[in-house]
C-alpha cells in the first residue's frame, strides 16, 4: 500500500469510523514492515474511559500510539478544555510533533476530532489550517450516512 508519509484521518461528526479506518491502515502498514504512529492531537471523554489510541493498539497490535492531550468531558476540544480548565495547545505544537514521529516511523496516522470545521483551540483554528500547514498530509475525509431519526 502507497500512501504519504503522513495521513489525516478525519470524518465529520464523532462515532464514524476514524478509529477503525485507522486501526486498519495501521495493520496493513505494518502488515507490509512498515513502522507505523498514531498521533490524536486532542483525545476527549476520558471520563468515560475513550482512547483512541488503546483502542487502536488493540485493533492493530503494538505500535506507537500518543494523545497530545487529554480531556475528561466527551465534547469537542474547546468546550471540553473549557470545563477541564486547560488551555489547548497551538496548532504548531501538534504539527511540531507529528513532524517528530514521522522522523522515526515511516508512516504517521493522524486521527482528527470530528470533521475539518472542529475548532481546535480558542483562536477558532481548525483542522483544514492545521492539515495545510503539513504538506505531505493526505486527507482521508467523509461524511456519515444520514440518520433517520423517529
Ligand atoms: N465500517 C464499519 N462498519 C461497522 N461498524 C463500524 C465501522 N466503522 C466503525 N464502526 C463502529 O462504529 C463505532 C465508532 O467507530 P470509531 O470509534 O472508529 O469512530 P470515530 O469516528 O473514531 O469516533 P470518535 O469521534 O469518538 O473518535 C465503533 O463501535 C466501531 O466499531
Ligand atoms: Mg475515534
Amino acid at each position: 500500500m502507497k500512501l504519504p508519509p503522513i495521513v489525516l484521518v478525519t470524518g465529520t461528526d464523532t462515532g464514524v469510523g476514524k478509529t477503525v479506518t485507522t486501526a486498519a491502515l495501521a495493520s496493513a502498514l505494518q502488515a507490509d514492515g512498515r513502522s507505523v504512529a498514531v498521533y490524536k492531537p486532542c483525545q476527549s471523554g476520558a471520563v468515560t474511559g475513550d482512547s483512541d489510541c488503546a483502542e487502536i493498539t488493540r485493533l492493530a497490535g503494538p505500535l506507537t500510539a500518543e494523545a497530545g492531550v487529554v480531556l475528561q468531558e466527551p465534547l469537542a476540544p474547546v468546550p471540553a478544555a473549557a470545563l477541564d480548565g486547560v488551555t489547548l495547545p497551538q496548532l504548531a505544537a501538534y504539527a511540531a510533533r507529528v513532524r517528530e514521529l514521522a522522523g522515526t516511523h515511516d508512516y504517521v496516522l493522524v486521527e482528527g476530532s470530528g470533521g475539518l470545521l472542529v475548532e481546535l483551540d480558542p483562536t477558532a483554528a481548525r483542522w483544514r489550517i492545521w492539515a495545510a500547514a503539513l504538506p505531505v498530509t493526505r486527507l482521508l475525509w467523509w461524511l456519515p450516512a444520514p440518520r433517520w431519526e423517529p
